[in-house]
């Protein structure tokens, strides 16, 4: 069975999603790499991740429901990442979930997730 699917059982309810994606994004707004590739307002950007690991953690399918396959890895072209765009992305996710005590029971999953996840972003050499 795929564990990250059934980590929104465990968690409960979406609240924690989204103070998590608010915690995430606070740290791209302070961080001097990831800041200049997202787009000014960052509203539809956090809704849209939110409602992305909501969906791939067995919650509801609002994210496919509005905008199709995933297809994160195409999603992600306009965007040059290199090794460092993706470790500072990782070095906001892990922060955003050290301060969200929620996610503490299902760690291991999701850091596997997101590293994971986050290399195959990478569509430039540094
Ligand atoms: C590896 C480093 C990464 C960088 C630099 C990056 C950067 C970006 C940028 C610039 C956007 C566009 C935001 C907007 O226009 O509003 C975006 C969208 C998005 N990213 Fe990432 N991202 C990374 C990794 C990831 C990972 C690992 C995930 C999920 C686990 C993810 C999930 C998403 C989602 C769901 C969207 C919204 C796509 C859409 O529906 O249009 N990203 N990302």
């Amino acid at each position: 069975m795929d564990p990250l699917s059934q980590i929104y059982k465990l968690i409960g309810s979406e609240e924690p999603y989204f103070r998590l994606v608010d915690e995430f994004y606070a740290g791209v707004e302070e961080s001097f790499v990831l800041r200049p590739l997202y787009p000014e307002k960052l509203d539809n950007a956090k809704r849209s991740l939110a409602l992305f690991l909501i969906q791939r953690t067995g919650g509801r399918t609002t994210y496919s429901d509005e905008k199709g396959h995933p297809r994160m890895r195409a999603r992600h072209m306009p965007f040059a990442i290199g090794q460092a765009e993706r470790d500072a992305w990782i070095v906001c996710m892990n922060k955003a979930l050290d301060n969200t005590p929620e996610f503490v029971p299902v760690r291991k999953d999701l850091d596997a997730f997101f590293d994971h996840f986050a290399t195959f972003m990478i569509n430039k050499a540094n």
